[in-house]
Parts: structure tokens; C-alpha cells; sequence
């Protein structure tokens, strides 16, 4: 069982950012857990960040053409970005959306995700967890699949 994790803008610089609503962690911290919990479920994780929209499109398009599953923290494009929603509704399997932080416990403009309509659910304000959340979500969608 493979699965691509996609990161997107900021993400990378979680040490430098907001520690009070994101978390007291780096990214390579972020890697390393969400490589474990992989582990552990037996799910072989892919992890990526990117800063630039036209890059992650691109891994999406890569994971529809695979027929990988994904599970995608879409950052700051959540809110906006219809190019990666449009990109989202093309995957092939299962498809998850995680935040670190609860947005709609923030700022009202983060209420609105473009994306949560076209993914199979959401997961959001458990921080690292939101991922093992996740993954474990996404273990029960494939098996799900494959009876
Ligand atoms: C985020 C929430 C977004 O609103 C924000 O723009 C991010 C991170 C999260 O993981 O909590 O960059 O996706």
C-alpha cells in the first residue's frame, strides 16, 4: 500500500511559523512522523512540500496518471485555489485533506476550503495527528476498495 503525501506553501518552514497554532516542530519533524504512522499501518508514505501551485497540480496530475492515493495539505491554497480543486477531482483513488491547525476556529477567509467538496473528508486541528488520522482513514478507504 503506497500513498503520496502532498505539502503546500509554508509548510516547509513550520520552525519559523505561528508555533502556537501549527505546533512546537520542524518539517523534518513532520517527515519523520508521518513516515512512522505510515510504517506502522503498513502504508508506504511519500512525503512532498512545495511552495508553488503549478508544481503540486503537477503531483496531482502524476497520482491520477498512478492511480495513487493522496493525502493533501493544500496550506493556503485551501481557500482559493480552484486550479488544485479542479486538479483534486481528477485523482483516481481515495483523496484526503489534513490541517494541522482548525481552521474554521481562525480567521474567517480560512472558513472556506475549495477543496473539502471533493475529497472523500477532512481532517483538521490535530496536528501531527491530523496526519495518523489520516493515513488511518486512508487504510480503511482501501480496504474498503479492495472487498
Ligand atoms: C493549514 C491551514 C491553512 O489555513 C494555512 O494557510 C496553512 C496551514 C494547516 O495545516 O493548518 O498554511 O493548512
Amino acid at each position: 500500500m503506497r500513498a503520496l503525501i502532498l505539502n503546500g506553501p509554508n509548510l516547509k518552514r513550520l520552525d519559523l511559523r505561528e508555533k502556537g497554532i501549527y505546533g512546537d516542530f520542524d518539517y523534518a519533524a513532520l517527515e519523520k512522523f508521518v513516515t512512522n504512522a505510515g510504517q506502522d499501518l503498513g502504508i508506504e508514505t511519500e512525503i512532498r512540500q512545495t511552495d508553488d501551485e503549478a508544481e503540486l497540480i503537477g503531483w496531482l496530475h502524476e497520482a491520477a496518471d498512478k492511480k495513487l492515493p493522496v493525502i493533501i495539505n493544500p496550506a493556503a491554497f485551501t481557500h482559493y485555489s480552484y486550479a488544485i480543486r479542479d486538479a483534486v477531482v481528477m485523482l483516481k483513488a481515495p483523496v484526503i485533506e489534513v490541517h494541522l491547525s482548525n481552521p474554521l476556529s481562525r480567521e474567517e477567509f480560512r472558513h472556506t476550503s475549495v477543496v473539502s467538496g471533493v475529497v472523500n473528508g477532512t481532517i483538521s486541528g490535530f496536528g501531527l495527528n491530523s496526519y495518523r488520522l489520516a493515513l488511518i482513514a486512508m487504510k480503511n478507504l482501501l480496504a474498503d476498495l479492495a472487498n
